[in-house]
Formats: C-alpha cells, sequence, structure tokens
C-alpha cells in the first residue's frame, strides 16, 4: 500500500472493500455516540447524504445504540418534495432510521422542500438552538465536494448555520447544505469515502489543493482501498 496520508487528517482508516468500510465505520460512529453519550445527555449527529452511506447505515442498524438519547440532523439535502426517492433523508430513513428506536421528535430532517432560502433560514434557526453537533458524517463528491458544498459554489462562502446552495453541479441544483463553518464546529467530523471513482479528488487533497472537502479540518476518514490513490 502506497503511503497515502491527508492534511489535517486527525485519522486515515483503509478498508478492504465497501463491505469491511461500512462495518469499520458504523463501529465508529456507535463508539463516538457512546462516548458522548457518557458526558451528555445527548448525543447530536448528522447524518451524510449520497449512496456511499447506506451500507454503512445498515450496518449501524445492528449497533448497540441508545437512539433515545440520539438527536439526528442532516449535513445537508436536495430541494425536492418530502418522500422523494432522491432525498438524503429518504435514504437514510430507508437504510436505517425507520428500522432503529429514534424517537420521532428527534428526528431534524431539513424542510428543503421549501425552497433553498426558506429552509436554510428555517434550519439554521434550529441549528442555533441546538448548538454545536456532537458527529458530522460527509461523503466526498468526485470534484472534490462535500455536504452540498461545491468547488467555486458562493455557498462556501457564507458563514450561517445552514446554507441555500444554487446551481449544483450534481443533480438537483437547488439544495440547502450546512456550512463550513458548522461543519468545523462539530466534536466529532467523519469522512466516508468508496470507490476508485473518489481517487482523482483524494489525490488532489492530498497534494494540499483548497477542495471543499480539504476545508473540513481534523477530520477521520474512512476509505476503501479502491479509493486510495495509486501514486
Ligand atoms: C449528496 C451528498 C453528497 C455526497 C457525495 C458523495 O446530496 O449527494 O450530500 O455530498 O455525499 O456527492 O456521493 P456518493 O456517496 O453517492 O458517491
Amino acid at each position: 500500500m502506497n503511503a497515502f496520508d491527508l492534511p489535517n487528517a486527525s485519522r486515515l482508516h483503509v478498508s478492504a472493500d465497501a463491505d469491511a468500510l461500512a462495518a469499520a465505520c458504523a463501529a465508529r460512529i456507535a463508539e463516538l455516540i457512546a462516548a458522548t453519550l457518557a458526558q451528555r445527555a445527548h448525543c447530536r449527529i448528522a447524518l451524510a447524504g449520497g449512496e456511499t452511506p447506506r451500507r454503512c447505515y445498515a450496518a449501524l442498524r445492528a449497533m448497540p445504540v441508545d437512539w433515545g438519547r440520539v438527536q439526528v440532523y442532516f449535513g445537508d439535502e436536495r430541494c425536492l418534495p418530502v418522500g422523494d426517492a432522491q432525498r438524503n433523508d429518504t435514504m437514510a430513513q430507508d437504510s436505517l432510521l425507520r428500522h432503529v428506536a429514534l424517537p420521532a421528535t428527534h428526528l431534524h430532517a431539513i424542510p428543503a422542500e421549501l425552497g433553498a432560502q426558506a429552509a436554510a433560514a428555517r434550519y439554521s434557526e434550529w441549528l442555533a438552538q441546538a448548538g454545536a453537533l456532537d458527529l458530522v458524517l460527509l461523503g466526498l463528491g468526485e470534484d472534490g465536494h462535500t455536504a452540498s458544498l461545491f468547488p467555486g459554489n458562493p455557498a462556501l462562502q457564507r458563514a450561517e448555520p445552514a446554507v441555500a446552495v444554487f446551481d449544483a453541479p450534481k443533480p438537483p441544483p437547488q439544495r440547502v447544505s450546512l456550512s463550513l463553518a458548522t461543519l468545523n464546529a462539530a466534536r466529532h467530523k467523519l469522512f466516508l469515502v468508496a470507490g476508485s471513482g473518489k481517487r482523482d479528488a483524494l489525490q488532489r487533497i492530498a497534494r494540499g489543493e483548497a477542495l471543499p472537502a480539504a476545508g473540513v479540518k481534523d477530520a477521520e476518514w474512512f476509505l476503501d482501498k479502491a479509493a486510495v490513490p495509486v501514486s
């Protein structure tokens, strides 16, 4: 294995394949939730969207998590109707949330069906009331985006807790995302990255390119071997 490293990563964990990655990441998430609950009444976690987390969320269902003390938020959401199959909260419901004993009042979905501006304003109010997140799960796009913070997009410069995103290159164009400030204010950040399609973005981050995902400091990176760039 080549000596691959990421700047500002607090931890780099490489699994043999996507299934091993899902298991390792689920175990780490359960461990971080338990560690938080040993010190606090609740654990506030923001889930990642896209497809990669699906296996990890399925593995998390079997983990010993005290869901009655977990508050679930989202790192971003696509501006689509409630229940749309392409929404990130739909994926989280299907793979995890409807299978665990999470109280309905602990599910804080982004109201992206309201449109980007209104939803971002409302979610910013909720996040301001909630305080810093304990754990944020993040994915990595092939262009180096994370959550819905895309390269060159004005949303990257915004500092509100949640920001409206327009002209996203990954459909749909309208989204809501936690801001980079909110992501970095989380106590723990954990990236979950799988597949050779992410090699280029990882290589660019390793070389110091200021891609949006590189803006999340002091994160734990969980990769599968296929995603690791071959130098
Ligand atoms: C989204 C996600 C996005 C995702 C990456 C990786 O709305 O699509 O929030 O940031 O995490 O694009 O997506 P995959 O896991 O599907 O490769």
